[in-house]
């Protein structure tokens, strides 16, 4: 850097080297910088070599300053290298500064997805609001249920050929009372009855959402664990056009304003008349296709006025009261909603289904 000649001279040495101290960029050319300035094969030390050249006086005042001017080098360079440590060291980190909001997909490790409610948890609350907004109460009961609850006060006592309509899953079996896993959420209609009846506080508006139970086998329209919603109605001067149009302004609410529902006659133990009510077919809007067997309409749950059976067995005067009853699958609404061919799918908790919803 420094051409070691005779007619170099000190003070522009000295000079020369406080400029390129200042000047370094970077502490790796000022550790090169150093070596240049200050080495073995300096120009500072071919001038300490010359000393021994010099007489007496003239080596002890090129001794004097060659001391000063390295003394004054050295430490302009570490002031430098300082500065310049502290520059690299904010740039490092500020190039390798994470950004903890940024995403960038494939390169970060994927973030845990939030959790959200199953979408059959949905379809219930979204049921409850729809009859909530209507006017209806919702009111749950236990998943266990005896005998008497489930079928005897539905009017369908032991043995009796109804009983057939439902698979039960049996917990025990005994003498006079058994107890069993509910295959419906009709018995939670005769515990709201008789709540009112013992506060009085008819007349009673309810929807009563829940799990059931059949010994089904699975299938893609069928589940062994499912869940239903029971509507209750029992006031003075209830008739069976209140129940056709409740069901059609639920369905309409729920599904949208080109889903129709239609009442087909039917028979239920607790019900008379009863009626099974059918949705149009949401995959095809009632054109016909394969899930409605080209009907255009899809069967959603069973419906009817209450017997007067039932009220005798939880003690409701017939001659006061008349009421209206509907239940049906909560599981089915959600799979005519979403167009889930397989019902299966709402159990087997495959993520990337449930995501969907
Ligand atoms: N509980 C009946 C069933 O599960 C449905 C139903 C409810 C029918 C209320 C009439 C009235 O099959």
């Amino acid at each position: 850097m420094w051409a070691v000649s005779e007619t170099l001279d000190l003070e522009s040495f000295r000079a020369e080297a406080r400029q390129s101290i200042a000047a370094a960029t970077s502490t790796e050319g000022l550790r090169e910088l150093a070596t240049a300035l200050m080495g073995k094969r300096s120009p500072l030390a071919l001038f300490s070599r010359q000393l021994g050249t010099l007489g007496e006086a003239e080596r002890k005042v090129l001794g004097q300053t060659l001391h000063a001017v390295r003394t004054e080098l050295e430490s302009e360079l570490d002031e430098r290298r300082t500065v310049l440590a502290e520059a690299e060291l904010a740039a490092e980190l500020e190039s390798g500064k994470l950004d903890l909001t940024e995403f960038r997909p494939g390169m970060l490790p994927s973030p845990q997805g939030r959790g959200h409610l199953h979408v059959v948890t949905q379809t219930r609350d979204e049921l409850e609001d729809v009859f909530v907004a209507m006017g209806f109460t919702v009111a749950e009961g236990p998943e266990v249920e005896t005998d008497w609850y489930n079928f005897g006060a539905l009017n369908i006592p032991p043995a009796h050929p109804a009983r057939g309509m439902w698979d039960t899953f049996y917990l025990e079996v005994g003498e006079s009372e058994s107890t069993l896993l509910r295959t419906h959420t009709s018995p939670v209609q005769i515990h709201q009855m008789e709540v009112a009846v013992a506060t009085g506080t008819l007349p009673l508006h309810a929807v009563m959402p829940g799990r059931c139970y059949r010994r089904d086998t699975p299938d893609a329209r069928h589940l062994a664990v499912f869940h239903q919603i029971e509507g209750l109605v029992v006031d003075r001067g209830i008739t069976f056009a209140d129940l056709a149009g409740t069901i059609e302004a639920f369905t309409a609410a729920y599904f949208g304003p080109d889903i129709h529902s239609r009442l087909r006659p039917a028979y239920f133990p607790f019900t008379e008349p009863s009626a099974e009510f059918e949705i149009t077919c949401t995959i095809c809007h009632g054109q016909g296709c394969r899930t409605c067997s080209q009907t255009g309409w899809i069967e959603l749950g069973g419906c009817g006025m209450v017997d007067p059976a039932v009220f005798a067995a939880v003690g409701i005067d017939p001659d006061e009261w008349t009421g209206f009853a509907f239940g049906f699958g909560i599981d089915r609404c959600a799979q005519m909603r979403h167009q889930i061919s397989d019902m299966r799918a709402l159990i087997e908790n495959d993520v990337r289904f449930l995501r969907q919803f």
